[in-house]
């Protein structure tokens, strides 16, 4: 498929996707929904990707929904205004979903549903100039199909804080937050990510993806509750082919096949 606003790119098992629409600062549309929707679900099947880098071209990473978009379709009904908000939330849960590590890479802004992009990812890196904002209030408008994954990632008490006062914070106090996980000079960006996907491509593949089910699986249920899903996780992993090649690999003092 062709894309209007997203570049993907692949670089051995690594896919970069960017949002491609600078002029606006990679505001989404319901084209760009529709075209990450449509990309998450193919990555999500493909065997051969490994990890993902999510970007934005030009200055600024995603300065979130369309605004524009937003007041044309204050003018249809209220089903249609529904139908367009679903696709916008199937967008954020196929990212969610996705069975493969998502590295976020930051730089300038990351505003509205750019936090909730942000906040899907596993493993962000900001620039240290970066400003983070949950706008929407101002805008007369919540963050709303963004505020599962975004209180997920902040907690109640700073969404409180943050999504009532629509102020714009520092990428240091989105690292405190636990929403960015390394600050770093711009130029260091790529840098900064080349590290992290050395280290995520020496885990097993089907660990990682193993890993991300086992968050959010323990994400919804109490520890009990949690308990016999766990005992099966690894029960499943130690016996599987992975399991046991890393295990051997290991007494073996070699590098596992994968
Ligand atoms: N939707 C639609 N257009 C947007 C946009 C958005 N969310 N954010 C920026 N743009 C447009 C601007 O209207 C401007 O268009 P123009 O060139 O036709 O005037 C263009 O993108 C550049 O924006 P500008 O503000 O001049 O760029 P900047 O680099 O100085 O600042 C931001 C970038 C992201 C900090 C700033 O644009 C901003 O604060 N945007 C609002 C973000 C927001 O509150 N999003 C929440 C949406 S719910």
């Amino acid at each position: 498929m062709g894309f209007r606003y997203l570049d993907v790119r692949r670089d051995g098992s690594v896919e970069h996707v960017t949002l491609n629409r600078p002029d606006v600062r990679n505001a989404f549309n319901d084209v760009t929904i529709k075209e990450i929707t449509w990309w998450a679900d193919a990555v999500a099947a493909k065997r051969d990707v490994r990890a993902v880098v999510l970007g934005g071209a030009g200055s600024v990473f995603c300065a979130g929904a369309d605004l524009e978009w937003m007041r044309r379709m204050a003018a249809y009904s209220h089903q249609e205004n529904l139908d367009d908000a679903s696709d916008m939330a199937r967008m954020f849960l196929a990212l969610d979903k996705l069975p493969v590590p998502v590295i976020g890479r930051i730089q300038g802004a990351a505003l509205g549903g750019g936090v909730g992009l942000a906040a899907i990812c596993d493993i962000v890196v900001a620039a240290d100039d970066a400003v983070f904002g949950l706008t929407e209030v101002r805008l007369g408008l919540v963050p709303a199909v963004i505020a599962p994954y975004v209180i997920q990632k902040i907690g109640r008490s700073a969404a409180r804080e943050l999504f009532l006062t629509g102020a714009r914070f520092s990428a240091q106090r989105a690292a405190a937050l636990g929403l960015v996980h390394a600050v770093v000079a711009p130029s260091s960006l790529d840098q900064t990510i080349s590290a992290y996907l050395a280290d995520l491509l020496a885990g097993a593949p089907g660990a990682l993806a193993a890993a991300k089910h086992l968050i959010a699986e323990c994400g919804r249920r109490t520890t009990t509750e949690s308990a016999t899903f766990c005992a099966e996780a690894i029960a499943e992993r130690r016996a599987s082919a992975e399991g046991q090649e890393g295990i051997k690999a290991f007494l073996d003092k070699r590098k596992p096949d994968w």
